[in-house]
């Protein structure tokens, strides 16, 4: 199939500075828990995505002086040479695909609190970092302003050893550059006050790393021009446009943000497709570089408008690419419907945010692609003639046979409710979500091209139709079911519960009970669910009171940089927030409450209490198989296995891996550690251990 020509303008070659990039598929930077302490990890990543067609592959942030480190979160260092070679290993995977390699220096000042370093973090003036960490950065003098050049200078003189071909200078967020572009800059000297003075940092860094790189390689620049925060900080339609016409020809590129990083990586939930288009839009009339910008774009339709109405030069990503790292050659293909679409739940960043690889919810091989050699598009041919059944359509069970199907197996999926994707088709309707019905379409519509694989909904199958199929493998995939009795993380015993009271789940509520207001909702699950629950019943009218036994309502969400956008619009919906509490009663009409900390009583009133809780596998055809090997040896079945939230509940993205594991492991033989791992290797000491 050839590609609709309404999209070969997303084809057409671009230049930056001496470079020409093949297409307008521009991967913006981004870290992935990966980073320096797993570089094959990282090349592989990167690489897959230079072969699924992007023409700009670019590292995360590269610390380039032990002043900024980010560990736990392993990003990349290109500190002295000896760290040359894991970054020639990545950008030898990019040019292997034909892509060009970029790589993003700079100093995130106010993220950091080098806790493995030990240097004092550096910034324009005397603060505390971002983080909650009891440390405070340092204000630079001149001098060191000049030895920061020198560090750019020879990083970036480090980054073409390694044969990156594009140097992005970064003045993000949190970077020394931005900090100093910032009205907040407090400076007195001739790096603070005029946007002129405050530009300069920025300037200097752009032209030491030019010198650095020489003619041959590009030099761009990723730069806030919105802090979004009205009359205090930067925006585009002020200095942020001023800061660009100010420095205008000096990159051979402009990559564009608004921020904060919470807002610039916004989920579905907060934010559709194309939000920055209203910021973005002036930078082109500002330049005549290419522009390139981001907006979670999935759709081609979108992408082609921006670059005809000419908001952009390049199409800026980084989740869509995770999500699926083939979309640009899709969209060349003439495959659009085969665009695994990311939803926007920010899982990706939760992995980076705890130092552990980076995971996604629609792609499972993301991360994968070394140690276990998992290919996003690619996979081994079926191991024998063995037929499947797999029970149950939600996201385990959905990807399960479609990547056993895309194996060649003839597999049977059986789903006892009439509508197929378990909880996200269930999911997708609460306020917020409805992007992440995106789980099931893509599946759904792979497996419809699946001859070998067949659908059926409304089939509810009990241990004996099990065997009486008789089918060589089966697979339960049937999910799991909000606790009803209050269990969870806080209370191991169920809450005492009056008779009469009005007591419902999550799954009351998607099946469409609306519960009696006043309603509390108790949130001791600690993720979206909670505050999605709150945000749909004050949809409903209702009254509604969030308690949480943690310090903040949807406390996990810090990890996808949600929290504050939730406590925002539970703020906004006055939602009544009370933290560190636990229910100690539901009677018929309030709740009693114990507080955490303090001896304090207290109730609230409630027609209804809505439990957010734990959850509880449906895992009961699994252990009626199981109770019974010599029945399933005489049916045939040579294996039952349990995958996703019916083994144990856990995230989408979790029961999405465990399907795709499962499809990807029968008939290979697993080793004992089913992955590799990249370890250092000690040599001998060169020396004594104490140094002075
Ligand atoms: C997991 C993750 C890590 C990121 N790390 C970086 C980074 O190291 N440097 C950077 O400039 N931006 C980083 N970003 C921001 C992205 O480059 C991009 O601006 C943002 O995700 C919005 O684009 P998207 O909607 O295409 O995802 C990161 C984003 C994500 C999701
Ligand atoms: S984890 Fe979620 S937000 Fe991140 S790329 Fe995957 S689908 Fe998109």
């Amino acid at each position: 199939m050839a590609r609709e020509a309404r999209y070969d303008i997303l084809f057409e070659p671009v230049r930056i500075g001496p470079l020409e990039a093949r297409n307008r598929f521009y991967q913006t930077p981004h870290c992935n828990g990966m980073g320096g302490v797993r570089p094959n990890t990282l090349a592989a990543m990167r690489g897959v995505k230079a072969e699924g067609g992007w023409a700009v592959v670019n590292t995360e942030h590269v610390s380039i002086h032990p002043t900024d480190d980010l560990l736990p979160e392993p990003d990349l260092v290109l500190w002295d040479d000896d760290d040359i070679p894991a970054l020639a290993n990545m950008a030898d995977a990019i040019h292997e695909h034909g892509a060009l390699a970029g790589i993003q220096l700079g100093n995130i000042a106010y993220y950091n609190a080098n806790r493995m370093t030990r240097e004092v973090p550096l910034a324009p003036t005397s603060r505390p970092p971002d983080s909650l960490d009891p440390v405070q950065a340092r204000a630079m003098d001149k001098a060191d302003i000049r030895t920061f050049m020198g560090w750019q200078k020879a990083a970036a003189r480090r980054a073409v050893q390694a044969g990156f071909d594009i140097v992005n200078v970064d003045a993000k967020w949190y970077s020394l550059g931005f900090q100093f572009l910032s009205p907040k800059n407090r400076r007195t000297d001739e790096y603070g006050g005029s946007l002129a003075n405050r530009v300069r940092f920025i300037r200097e860094m752009l032209e030491v790393t030019r010198e650095a790189v020489g003619p041959d390689i590009a030099v761009t620049i990723r730069m806030v021009i919105d802090e979004l925060m009205g009359t205090g900080g930067l925006s585009v339609e002020g200095e942020g446009g001023e800061a660009i016409g100010l420095l205008a020809e000096l990159p051979d590129l402009w990559d564009v943000v608004a921020g904060p990083f919470r807002h610039d990586a916004r989920t579905s939930r907060f934010a559709p497709e194309a939000a920055h288009e209203a910021h973005v839009a002036l930078v082109k009339g500002l330049t005549t570089k290419p522009v390139v910008g981001v907006g979670r774009f999935t759709s081609p339709d979108t992408m082609a408008s921006q670059i005809e109405r000419g908001i952009l030069d390049m199409i800026g990503s980084t989740r869509p690419s995770i999500a699926d790292p083939f979309l640009p050659r899709k969209i060349e293909a003439g495959r659009i419907e085969d665009i695994r679409e990311c939803i926007g739940c920010n899982i990706c960043l939760s992995g980076q945010h705890s130092g552990t690889p980076s995971r996604c919810t629609q792609n499972p091989t993301m991360g994968e692609e070394w140690r276990k050699g998992w290919h996003p598009e690619r996979i081994a041919a079926k191991g024998s003639d063995d037929t499947v059944l797999v029970t149950g359509a939600g996201p385990a069970g959905l990807e399960c046979a479609r990547a056993l199907g895309q194996r060649g197996y003839e597999v049977h999926l059986a789903e006892a409710g009439k509508a197929l994707g378990g909880r996200v088709a269930r999911e997708c309707r609460l306020p917020g979500l409805a992007e992440w019905g995106r789980v099931r379409d893509y599946r759904l519509a792979q497996i419809e091209k699946l001859a070998h694989v067949r659908v059926y909904p409304g089939s509810r199958l009990d241990a004996e139709d099990v065997r009486e199929l008789g089918f060589g493998h089966v697979v339960v995939a049937t999910g799991a079911t909000w606790r009803r009795d209050g269990t969870g993380r806080c209370n191991i015993d169920p809450i005492p519960v009056e008779a009469g009271a009005a007591v419902l789940t999550p799954d009351d509520v998607m099946d469409g009970a609306v519960p009696g207001g006043p309603a509390v909702v108790f949130d001791d699950d600690h993720y979206y669910m909670g505050g999605v629950i709150a945000e749909k019943l004050r949809g409903d009218g209702l009254a509604v009171t969030l308690v949480t036994p943690a310090a903040e309502a949807a406390a996990w969400t810090h990890a996808t940089l949600e929290i504050d956008h939730i406590l925002s619009r539970l703020a906004a919906l006055e939602v009544e927030i009370l933290p560190y509490r636990n229910l100690a009663h539901i009677r018929k009409d309030e709740v009693a409450l114990a507080h955490l900390h303090a001896e304090q009583q207290e109730s609230r009133p409630a027609a209804s209490v809505v439990l957010v809780t734990a959850r509880a596998p449906s895992d009961a055809l699994y252990h009626a198989l199981s109770a019974d090997p010599d029945a399933l040896a005489t049916a045939g079945i040579k294996s039952v296995t349990r995958i996703g939230d019916c083994h144990a509940p856990g995230t989408i993205a979790a029961a999405v891996y465990a399907g795709h594991r499962y499809a990807r492991e029968l008939d290979t033989a697993v080793p004992t550690i089913p992955f590799l791992r990249e370890r250092l290797v000690l040599h001998p000491s060169p020396g004594p251990t104490t140094r002075g």
